[in-house]
């Protein structure tokens, strides 16, 4: 098979070593790409807002199936065009994709399907919203219902917070269209987990979890980033606690898509808190998450393409999931002031010394080849991915590499793996 990926991040860079390792992956493109994606992959410039670009590319190269990364492609439909034309796509249409582009959309289809999930009410009028805030208890979570580059979500300590952010996002439109609509729910305190599971027209197929670290700094501290590091597998998450999220959550969401007017297909990622060991439904994500994607890919015993290229023909069903026993601990190495303003194109002088091993990968994210020298090209810049029999054997490994990476012009967490586990 011929194979598009479409993305630029670590993510992408994961989904593509996981490709390229299957029997069945001849050629492998990825547009746009980066500098790590370069040496596995093809990479070419593909407008990819111009479906019509996307869909030459195909033709031109004899493209057997679009591997969809990031959100915005499959919220603007690029799936659905792509299959209309003939070509296959792993990433859901864009009326399944509403699961994540809309908060309200998903929170109507858990209450529908009798999903646990934080108590919540939507909103599109300012007043209203504020009015509500009397009747309720402090803290609250405030959402914007759109698409929000994961900056939508602000947790309010009191009533004074609450006030200033629906104005913020309602009157002062801080997120654009995403904040026209809001929805106000109960916060629900607990750990997170990200869980994932594969599905098709017939079945669905669960692949795993991470734990996330969203905050920039130690101790979950600073503002939210696109996620600073994970680790998987979790103490915290005992055997019970997943029988239960399959049961009461994949499953659950599974016979609700039989409801809806549109087929899943593709991996689904469920953002979950679990108080007193009940799993709450946080959000839907249609697509892998960064980074929980690299440590999952890393497990994976399993010939990822062929998982794929099953869903497209609804034969999930024969495929049979294994996963190693190892622990992988991914580490994120960011330009210094992400996930505010930053520089692009630093020397990161070390990184061509350094060769991937048995333990360690390290995934592109930001980053350019110029000269055979590399350079920085965004805020997150590398994933540092390590395995090993325990958590702590992967921690050492990937902090050893960050060591010898020495950046002096970016930041990455000490903490990954450390606690919480
Ligand atoms: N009901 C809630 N209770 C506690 N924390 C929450 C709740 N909803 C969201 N959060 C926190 O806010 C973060 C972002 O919320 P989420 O719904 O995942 O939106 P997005 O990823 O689109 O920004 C979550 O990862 C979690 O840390
Ligand atoms: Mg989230």
């Amino acid at each position: 098979m011929n194979i598009l990926v479409l993305g630029s991040g670590a993510r992408e860079h994961s989904i593509c070593w996981a490709v390229k390792k299957s029997k069945s992956c001849e050629k492998l493109f990825c547009s746009p790409g980066n500098a790590g994606i370069q040496k596995i992959a093809v990479c070419e410039f593909i407008n990819l807002k111009k479906k019509i670009q996307i869909l030459d590319f195909c033709k031109n190269n004899s493209i057997d199936l679009v591997i969809i990364g990031p959100e915005e492609y499959l919220a603007d439909g690029v799936s659905d065009y792509l299959q209309n034309k003939g070509i296959k796509t792993f990433g859901p249409v864009k009326k399944a994709a509403k699961l994540e582009t809309s908060k309200s959309f998903a929170k109507s289809f858990l209450l529908k399907n009798k999903i646990l999930t934080p108590k919540y009410r939507k909103f599109t009028a300012v007043n209203k919203a504020i009015n509500y805030l009397n009747s309720i208890n402090f803290p609250i979570v405030i959402k914007a219902d759109g698409l929000a580059a994961g900056k939508g979500v602000i947790i309010c300590k009191n009533l004074n917070e609450a006030e200033q952010t629906i104005k913020l996002m309602m009157k002062k439109k801080k997120f654009g269209d995403a904040g026209k609509k809001i929805i106000i729910e109960e916060f629900i305190d607990g750990f997170e987990i990200s869980y994932f599971s594969f599905f098709d027209k017939k079945t669905f197929l669960p692949l795993g979890y991470a734990l996330d670290h969203k905050r920039a700094f130690d101790n979950d501290l600073g503002p939210n980033t696109g996620g600073m590091g994970c680790f998987t597998p979790s103490k915290k998450v005992s055997k019970n606690l997943e029988k239960k999220i399959i049961k009461n959550i994949i499953e659950k969401t599974f016979l609700g898509f039989k409801k809806e007017s549109f087929t899943y297909r593709g991996i689904l990622f469920f953002g979950l808190i679990i108080k007193n060991n009940e799993p709450y439904v946080i959000e839907y994500n249609v697509r892998f998450g960064d980074p929980e994607c690299q440590t999952l890919l890393r497990k994976l015993n399993t010939d990822f393409l062929e998982i794929i290229a099953s869903i497209t023909k609804d034969e999930l069903g024969k495929i049979k999931i294994t996963n190693s026993r190892k622990s992988v601990v991914c580490v994120v190495l960011a330009s210094k002031g992400y996930p505010e303003s930053y520089n692009k194109e630093i020397l990161i002088p070390n990184l061509k010394k350094i060769k991937d091993d048995e333990k360690t990968i390290i995934f592109h994210a930001g980053t350019k080849n110029l000269s055979s020298n590399y350079f920085s090209n965004g805020g997150r810049v590398l994933s540092v991915t390590s395995t090993g029999k325990t958590i702590e054997e992967a921690r050492k490994s990937a902090y050893k590499v960050l060591k010898k990476l020495n950046w002096k012009d970016g930041f990455y967490r000490k903490d990954i793996g450390f606690k919480n586990f």
